[in-house]
């Protein structure tokens, strides 16, 4: 039989690619497995947005080289961001890779897939050699009863702002609009698949404009959630310097949104703004907040905030630390700079390492506090959240996110994943916050976001109620 394991890599992006590999291989006959060494084609999705990214996929793809060692049929193969950037160099320096992928290959990709599908007619999922090799799932892998409840949309590929430390315009190539019927028609799909979660995806989804009538990211919102059958809608990522009023007044309006807000500020000096060519000060980026707060107050603000910038002065950074205070934001993503080949960035003068790893860590301190104020708020009440799966810490555990995407880890009921697939909608009584998230128990799932939760084990007590009763 012909298995395909994934992995995938880096941002929203990706997982939007991985999804459509999976589908075209889904088409051409094969099984999705959550297990490297049940497959007969394991794929490496990758990214190299900051060299951390670029040495874990050269890590992991000389790992998983063992499979093909156990079982010389098995084909290994790598796409995505590092693939396009390194096109040339992986091939000598992973020469047993059996195929790479750039970012506008998917198609090729799947093209070669089905090719290879004869090949597995008799290949057998449990083999020894391989099951020894115990390599174990890393990275988020698309498998299992609960991967098409989220299903990620794309409606701008590239990105033309040229932000001198991203290497993502050099990987993925300049903006490139879909068609607002495309979206829609790829929304429909996903939903008539069972998604409930349907997140719009791209580097700058709120500069879309649709190529042929030029309807812009609040229409598209618009079109979208007024499609029968969708449960909640959610958007990545969005640029400060396209937020318009419009767009947040239509935020306000629609109520199958997830009250979430990502939008990146990167750094709190207007300096380094500048110098990372942003396009905005930060006396614009509060003025959006502020409007944004009006129209959406209960709505959850996240950013993505990069210290050890060039040139980056303590001053420069305390700017930041006094803007994450001031905002409070929801949730952030924070990172040191690395420097990546090719942008102007990395040819001026850097900041030493060690300074960006302690302005990272006082960051965080900031940062944590605002974070865990907004999980505090959840103890005592219940929230609805969507599976995610088992909890990687502990497998008794289930994972939840929130609309507002806070992770929920909570003890799994006592039912199939089936079962808990067809009501994935889960209510949990929070009892504890913390800053990664927050735990509880659960009360009940439901088949819809806005519908009513039915308890999945069902106690003792409530038989004898329910007995009395009737
Ligand atoms: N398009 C999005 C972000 C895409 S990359 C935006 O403009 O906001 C995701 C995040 O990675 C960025 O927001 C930035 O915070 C971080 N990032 C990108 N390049 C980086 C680099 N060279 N070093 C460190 N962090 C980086
Ligand atoms: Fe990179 Fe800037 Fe484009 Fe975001 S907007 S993808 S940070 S170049
Ligand atoms: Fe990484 Fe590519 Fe996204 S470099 S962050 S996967 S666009």
């Amino acid at each position: 039989m012909a298995c395909i394991y994934i992995e995938t890599f880096g941002c929203q992006m990706n997982e939007a690619d991985s999804q459509e590999i999976i589908d075209r291989a889904s088409a051409a006959g094969y099984e999705v497995t959550s297990d490297p060494s049940a497959a007969s084609v394991v794929v490496l999705n990758t990214c190299t947005v900051r060299d951390s990214a670029e040495r874990r996929a050269y890590g992991r793809m000389a790992h998983l080289r063992a499979l093909k060692t156990g079982d010389s049929r098995v084909k290994l193969i790598v796409c995505g961001c590092l693939a396009e950037q390194d096109r040339d160099r992986m091939r000598l320096r992973a020469p047993y890779l059996d195929g790479v992928f750039g970012t506008s290959d998917v198609a090729r990709l799947g093209e070669q897939l089905a090719a290879w599908r004869p090949g597995f007619e008799d290949f057998s999922e449990a083999s020894e050699a391989r099951a020894l090799l115990r390599l174990g799932g890393e990275a988020d892998c698309i498998a299992g009863a609960f991967s098409h409840l989220r299903a990620f949309v794309t409606v701008q590929r590239g990105c033309s702002y040229y932000c001198t430390y991203c290497i993502v315009p050099h990987v993925r190539g300049r903006f490139d609009h879909r068609s607002l019927a495309d979206v829609l028609t790829d929304v429909r799909a996903k939903v008539s698949l069972g998604a409930r979660e349907i997140t719009l995806v791209g580097q700058t989804v709120n500069a879309y404009r649709e190529p042929a009538r030029g309807a812009d990211f609040a229409d598209l919102l618009e079109r979208v959630a007024a499609l029968e059958g969708l449960d909640r809608l959610g958007f990545l990522t969005s640029h400060p310097k396209d937020f318009t009023e419009k767009l947040v007044r239509t935020l306000g309006a629609l109520a199958r949104l997830n009250p979430r807000f990502h939008l990146p500020v990167q750094s709190g000096s207007n300096a380094v703004l500048r110098r990372m060519n942003r396009k905005y000060t930060i006396e614009e980026y509060l003025e959006k907040v502020a409007a944004f707060r009006s129209y959406c107050p209960s709505w959850a603000l996240s950013t993505d905030l990069i210290v050890g910038f060039p040139g980056e002065s303590e001053a420069d950074f305390e700017a930041t630390l006094e803007l994450c205070e001031r905002v409070g934001f929801a949730q952030a993503f924070m990172f040191v700079y690395s420097p990546r080949r090719g942008t102007p960035a990395a040819r001026w003068e850097q900041i030493p390492s060690d300074v960006g790893g302690e302005r990272l860590r006082r960051l965080a301190t900031v940062v944590d506090r605002s974070v865990r104020g907004w999980h505090d708020r959840k103890v005592g009440t219940t929230v609805r959240a969507l599976v995610k799966g088992p909890s990687r810490k502990d497998a008794s555990k289930l994972a939840l996110k929130t609309s507002d995407n806070v992770t929920v880890v909570a003890p799994a009921p006592i039912c199939s994943e089936t079962a808990l697939a067809e009501r994935p909608w889960l209510d949990v009584s929070v009892s504890q916050a913390h800053v990664w998230g927050c735990s509880g128990t659960v009360a009940g799932g439901a088949e819809r976001y806005d519908g009513p939760a039915i308890p999945f084990a069902v106690s003792p007590l409530f038989d004898i109620v329910s007995l009395v009763r009737s």
